[in-house]
């Protein structure tokens, strides 16, 4: 029996064949209307793929359109239960209702390169390939979903020293066409999960728990990730000035509080700089001297044995050029790149996150701008004599993006956007790389 002929049989049980392309159509409308052209062709799609699974005809050709429907009708996890491939994350679903759990397929057994190691922050972990901090490890569930699924260098999502709630749903969408002078993103886009090409924006606003939630949380997450696995706790904090620098020291103690041997500084989301014309704040990272007071302030704050990492945006070559020689002996490693800021519209030229005209682009259209700053990272670091780890991220979507990353010098590679739209993104690294990826521990 073919995977769609199964699905077919518990929509049926279920009662939710009849259903489909109404609750499809609710999902895809759930934040704007497309235009009645395009809805009308989604319409269709819908309807034609409901009459052939009632007729029984629907075989496995239907499988992206049946992948597509299920997901915008918020089924998602029934074909993830089969195995296949879906996002994990559920775009139509709040913040608070994903932290649950994820909605995307497991693997049975966690992959594995043999009992070959890399060596990332002073710990051999099976394979160099992670989700970096993002609603993806927003909590325990997730932590463990993608310790499962072979991302054995992951990073807990940004928290903060006092609770903060996100920004109005939409947060996230596809953007499936090459950015211009704006990002165009409709909520109803969609790209097949595994496809190389996905890109994606958001706009959270950077949300965070209540320390006593999160610090039980993490507590958990540290103690559902495996020997050969490593778990980073991102940190940010806010206000001005030594304000700044003792809110993200405290931070970074709570989390050290809480069992953290690795804490990772959020230097590169929307902070404390004044705002711009469009009420976004750029990134710490801009300000170098801004920057190094506060990793100074965090180094001193945390215990010797406690490992910190800088997770910078995407700089130009003077800045990273005045970064790198003061942040070098203050930590363990520097991250990159965060999302990429810039104007997102939707189709009509309305903005895609309604009162929010700017969002973080990342996923295969920021590539290259990852590719270019690690090199440079890389060869900073090689000329300055220096020790830390290079954790890349940017556009990882497929086995080639992580190759690219990892040539380029990264002692491990973390994927977002890649890694929610196909879940299986590490084992399929793992299957290709394992035996052959360079820079292994001598066993
Ligand atoms: C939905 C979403 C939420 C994110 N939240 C955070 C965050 O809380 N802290 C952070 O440092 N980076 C955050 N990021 C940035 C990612 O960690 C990563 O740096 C960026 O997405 C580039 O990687 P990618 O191209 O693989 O997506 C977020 C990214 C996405 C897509």
């Amino acid at each position: 029996m073919t995977v769609v002929a199964r699905v077919r049989d518990e929509l049926a049980a279920r009662g939710l064949l009849d259903r489909l392309p109404a609750a499809f159509l609710a999902g895809v409308t759930r934040f704007a209307t497309p235009p009645a052209a395009e809805l009308g062709a989604l319409r269709a799609d819908a309807e034609g793929l409901a009459a052939r699974l009632a007729a029984g005809e629907a075989g496995d050709a239907d499988l992206p359109l049946l992948t597509r429907v299920l997901f915008f009708a918020g089924h998602g996890g029934l074909l993830a239960a089969h195995g296949v491939r879906t996002p994990s994350y559920d775009l139509l679903g709040s913040y608070r209702d994903n932290l649950r759990t994820p909605v995307g397929p497991r693997l049975p057994e966690r992959p594995r390169a043999g009992d070959r190691r890399w060596r990332v922050l002073g710990r051999d972990v099976a394979f160099p390939v992670g989700v970096p901090a993002c609603v993806l490890n927003g909590g325990e569930e997730w932590v463990r979903y993608h310790a499962r699924n072979g991302f054995s260098v992951l990073t807990y999502k940004t928290v903060r020293s006092r609770a903060h709630e996100p920004n109005a749903q939409p947060n996230w969408t596809f953007a499936p066409r090459p950015p211009g002078d704006a990002v165009v993103s409709d909520p109803w886009d969609w790209v097949a999960p595994g496809d190389p090409r996905v890109s994606t924006v958001n706009s959270f606003g950077v949300p965070s728990p209540a320390p006593e939630e999160w610090m039980a949380d993490l507590e958990r997450s540290l103690a559902a990730v495996d020997d050969d696995q490593l778990l980073l706790v991102s940190v940010m904090g806010s206000g001005d000035g030594t304000d700044l620098v003792d809110d993200f020291a405290a931070t970074a103690r709570l989390a050290e509080e809480a069992g953290a041997t690795v804490v990772e500084l959020n230097l590169s989301c929307p902070n404390t700089l004044s705002a711009s014309a469009d009420g976004v704040k750029p990134p710490l990272c801009l300000d170098a001297g801004a920057t190094l007071a506060v990793v100074e302030g965090v180094r001193r704050a945390l215990g010797d044995r406690t490992g910190l990492v800088a997770k910078i945006s995407w700089l130009d070559e003077d800045r990273l050029a005045a970064l790198v020689p003061g942040l070098a002996p203050l930590v363990d490693g520097v991250a990159a790149i965060n999302t990429v800021a810039g104007r997102v519209v939707r189709g009509d030229g309305e903005p895609t996150f309604p009162g929010r005209a700017v969002a973080g682009l990342s996923g295969a259209a920021v590539r290259g701008q990852a590719l270019d700053l690690t090199r440079r990272l890389v060869a900073l670091r090689e000329a300055g004599g220096h020790r830390f780890d290079v954790l890349a991220m940017g556009g990882v979507t497929d086995v080639a993006s992580f190759e690219a990353l990892w040539a380029a010098g990264a002692d491990a590679v973390q994927s977002a956007s890649g890694a929610f739209a196909d879940p299986f993104l590490a084992r399929d690294c793992v299957a290709a790389l394992g035996d052959t990826l360079p820079r292994s521990v001598p066993r």
